[in-house]
């Protein structure tokens, strides 16, 4: 009787998490079958890595300025970069306005904050507003928010729209699908290595509803080896999008900075405050900031490519070889 009911138990587990690979497959498969919405015609490519071309272009740079980005010789600046970026592929995808839900996660008290709560009917702020950043020198995550967020208002924003929550990135209190737009600029890093990010990001992919966008900016190797924050191009693949489930909304453009930025980087272990600050050093490795918006397919989407990769599976197998005798009667 035992070893009955032992074999049926090891039997459906075994069933259950064939389905499960199945499906994760298929998932996959569908995934990588959904067109991606977006084409730059003109102005700069949305996923890009940080290179200072970008403040050549007049709509970016009107984005730059809304945000009160410094407008002289220290305007080059990964950050000014990554907040930018943010604003203008979110307004260029048509993701902001007066009915949507905007949610920051390691937002900190970033300026990006006061911009969406101009351009949407609620916006979150999620941060552990503890910890390092809450406390250090750095005081990028001031407790504070939680309190009196417009201390921090670099200008006159809509009070009543935003909230701040303290939170873990990686286990995001909210339930699925409740945001239209989901950020998180220079934080996924730091919930805990690749693990953590990717942690994260499936939690980012959970809260967005089906048709949502997600911008995503953090570390980016561009030479020197490898770091257990920072990504390389595969490592962002593995640990940042496919985690996701999100489609990347366009290609992402690797070009990397001009050479003279990345010979001469900012050495983090002397002094950051410096600028140009586009390219960071440590001994041979060199990283900056890349952004990438990725939006979540909506149902449909996903179920069309799943038939076909399920029908492609079918021909392809060796139920297939029965399938393609009936087809030919
Ligand atoms: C480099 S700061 C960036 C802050 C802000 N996004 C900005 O660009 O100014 C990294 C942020 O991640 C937050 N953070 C670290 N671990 C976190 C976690 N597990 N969940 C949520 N936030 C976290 C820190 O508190 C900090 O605010």
């Amino acid at each position: 009787m035992f070893t009955m009911q032992r074999w049926t138990f090891d039997a459906r587990a075994q069933l259950r998490s064939s389905v499960r690979a199945y499906r994760d497959r298929l998932r996959t498969l569908a995934l990588e079958r959904v067109r991606t919405p977006y084409k730059a015609v003109r102005g700069p490519r949305l996923n890009r890595i940080c290179h200072p071309e970008a403040w050549e272009d007049p709509s970016w740079m009107l984005y730059n300025r809304l945000l009160g980005m410094p407008q002289g010789e220290d305007r080059f600046h990964r950050k000014a970069f990554e907040w930018t970026q943010c604003v203008y592929g979110l307004e260029t995808l048509g993701a902001l306005g007066s009915e949507a839900s905007v949610l920051g996660v390691g937002a900190g008290h970033e300026c990006v904050l006061y911009y969406f709560a101009n351009r949407s009917k609620i916006t979150v702020a999620l941060d552990l507003y503890r910890g390092a950043f809450a406390e250090g020198g750095a005081q990028e995550a001031s407790p504070e928010l939680l309190r009196s967020p417009e201390r921090f208002a670099p200008f006159a924003y809509r009070r009543e729209v935003l909230r701040a929550v303290p939170g873990d990135g990686t286990l995001l209190p909210f339930p699925t699908g409740s945001f239209d737009v989901v950020y998180s600029l220079s934080s996924i890093e730091h919930f805990g290595g690749h693990g953590g990010a990717a942690r994260a990001m499936v939690e980012i992919g959970r809260v967005l509803r089906p048709g949502g966008v997600a911008c995503i900016a953090t570390e980016w190797i561009l030479e020197g080896g490898e770091h257990p924050e920072y990504f390389t191009r595969s490592q962002f693949e593995e640990h940042v999008v496919k985690p996701s489930g999100l489609v990347p909304v366009e290609a992402l453009d690797v070009t990397p900075p001009p050479r003279r930025f990345i010979d001469e980087p900012v050495w983090v272990l002397e002094n950051v405050n410096v600028t140009p600050h586009l390219v960071l050093g440590i001994d041979q490795l060199r990283w900056t900031s890349v952004v990438v918006f990725l939006r979540k397919p909506r149902r449909v989407e996903l179920w069309r490519p799943a038939c076909a990769a399920i029908a492609s599976h079918a021909v392809n197998s060796s139920s297939g070889a029965v399938a393609r005798v009936r087809l030919r009667r």
